[in-house]
């Protein structure tokens, strides 16, 4: 297991859209070891998820796993949960009406020091592969729904401050001086 460096906005695989992992590939010794240090990564970092174009592997895979965050100490737990070739489907309308929304001020490991307000469907359903190649079927709602829809969006090249409302992008400084406790994560269906 390693700790791997994670690029930055800017860096043009964060902008790609991952390959699929193929039956071939995921039964691989270099497939589950990236696995491992996706999952060595994000606890490093503090995540609450990391994709694997944030570690340089343009593959369909993420992970996603909260403890006590202090990075975003409102998220609720999440277990271990590695999703290979993940698709999403909103179970509310896109965009979301109200009260069908979870608002979040969103950062990424590979967006240092950032944070933005984004608006997203607040229940989802995800078909996977685990990672051994068994099938997944989760529904995430609430903030946990956030998370998995801002990994996902890691594999299709796109990055929080592309869905971000406009001005709502600041530094985490400012975030912590100015965004009251109350309107950091709005679950407008709670
Ligand atoms: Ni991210």
């Amino acid at each position: 297991m390693a700790i791997r460096k994670i690029a930055q906005l800017g860096h043009p695989i964060l902008r790609r859209v991952a390959d699929p992992v193929t039956a071939e590939v995921l039964a691989s010794a270099g497939f589950q070891a990236l696995i491992d240090d996706l999952i060595e990564t994000q606890r490093d970092a503090d995540g609450a998820g990391i994709a694997a174009p944030q570690v340089h592997e343009s593959l369909r895979v993420c992970v996603m796993e909260v403890k006590a965050n202090p990075r975003y100490p409102s998220l609720p737990a999440i277990p271990l949960t590695v999703l290979v070739n993940p698709v999403i489907t909103p179970l509310v309308p896109v965009p979301p009406a109200p009260g069908q929304a979870i608002v979040m001020y969103e950062g990424c490991l590979s967006v240092v020091g950032l944070r933005g307000r984004v608006r997203r469907p607040r229940h989802v359903r995800v078909r996977a592969l685990g990672r051994h190649g068994e099938s997944v079927e989760l529904e995430f709602v609430g903030p946990p729904a956030a998370v998995v829809q801002h990994e996902c969006d890691h594999l299709d090249g796109v990055l929080f401050v592309d869905r971000a409302e406009p001005g709502s992008l600041l530094f985490l400084r400012e975030f912590e001086r100015f965004v009251p406790p109350a309107d950091r994560l709005i679950d407008e269906g709670a």
